[in-house]
């Protein structure tokens, strides 16, 4: 599949997502459809009651993120925010709460349905220093060195061009920046057969990076202090039910992927000013 053929998949499968919600149902992680409730191991009980109760309804049905990555980045106030592929804006939201008024929350999506929801969320929340784009994550619509902090949640995965993420985000953060996102990681190897039929299967799994080379990639586009901190870790038999309806021998495979895909946090800075590191 081309990039761009990758992109228009991804683009219809989140644009359903997010129809989905704004009919009143709520979005699902992994190739399920609109399962009432749609309780699946990877996006369920990510918040805490505090940060439920800060955001609308439909903010928190609409989440389909891996993490909680505002509440690992510790956000201050006055700082500017991005987050990549913001989806319904669950953490553009939470964010926009933790820098305050003097602060601003960035949201960048490339689907027209999921923009319409979030900003919808965003009038119901009565947020104003919010925005929130359209447009690509490999390329990001913001100028150099304007951002503090980049957030992400369960998104990078998806894109067919990591390394140009990676090197937009760089070039938006200002010296000194924070890379702070959640993302599905695969630590070790995995048959590319087997890792290709379970990433079908399990949908936001897909395009997973290995952790080395998720670490390889960010120190490449110049990032410092570059770390991976596994925040879950999935076992088969989180996904039995769903890998067995779709056929595949679940016990087969279980020892080369039981424990290998982990939700992480993926932590970097951007060399300079008030960072600690060198440039
Ligand atoms: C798995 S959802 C996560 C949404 C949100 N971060 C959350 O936690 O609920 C992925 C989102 O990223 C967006 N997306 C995926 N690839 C993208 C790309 N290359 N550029 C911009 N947005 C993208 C999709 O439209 C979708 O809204």
């Amino acid at each position: 599949m081309s990039t761009q053929d990758i992109k228009e998949v991804v683009r219809e499968k989140y644009g359903q997502a997010a129809l989905r919600v704004i009919k009143g149902g709520s979005s699902c992680c992994g190739a399920a459809p609109a399962v009432e409730g749609c309780p699946d191991p990877i996006t369920s009980n990510l918040y805490d009651a505090g940060q439920i109760g800060q955001i609308p309804d439909e903010a928190l049905l609409a989440s389909l993120g891996c993490g909680n990555p505002t509440a690992l980045a510790e956000l201050k106030p006055g700082e500017t925010v991005l987050d990549l592929g913001s989806g319904g804006g669950i953490d553009v939201l939470l964010s926009a709460r933790l820098v305050g008024p003097s602060g601003k929350a960035y949201g960048l999506d490339m689907t027209d349905e999921m923009l319409a929801l979030a900003r919808e969320n965003q009038r119901k929340a009565g947020v104003e220093n919010v925005e929130f784009l359209r447009g690509e994550i490999e390329n990001i619509p913001l100028p150099d060195n304007s951002v503090d902090v980049i957030i992400s949640n369960c998104v990078i995965n998806l894109s067919a061009d990591k390394d140009r993420v990676l090197h937009e985000a760089f070039r938006v953060l200002k010296p000194g920046g924070r890379f702070a996102v959640s993302d599905i990681v695969v630590r070790g190897e995995v048959p590319a057969e087997i890792r290709r039929s379970v990433e079908l299967w399990v949908g936001c799994m897909a395009g997973a990076l290995e952790e080395k080379e998720y670490l390889a990639k960010l120190a490449r586009a110049g990032f410092a202090t570059v770390s991976v901190e596994a925040t879950r870790v999935y076992r088969v038999a989180d996904a039995r039910e769903l890998l067995a309806s779709k056929g595949i021998d679940v016990d087969a495979i279980a020892p080369l992927v039981d424990g290998k895909f982990v939700s992480a946090f993926v932590r970097a800075r951007k060399p300079g000013a008030g960072s600690g590191v060198r440039d």
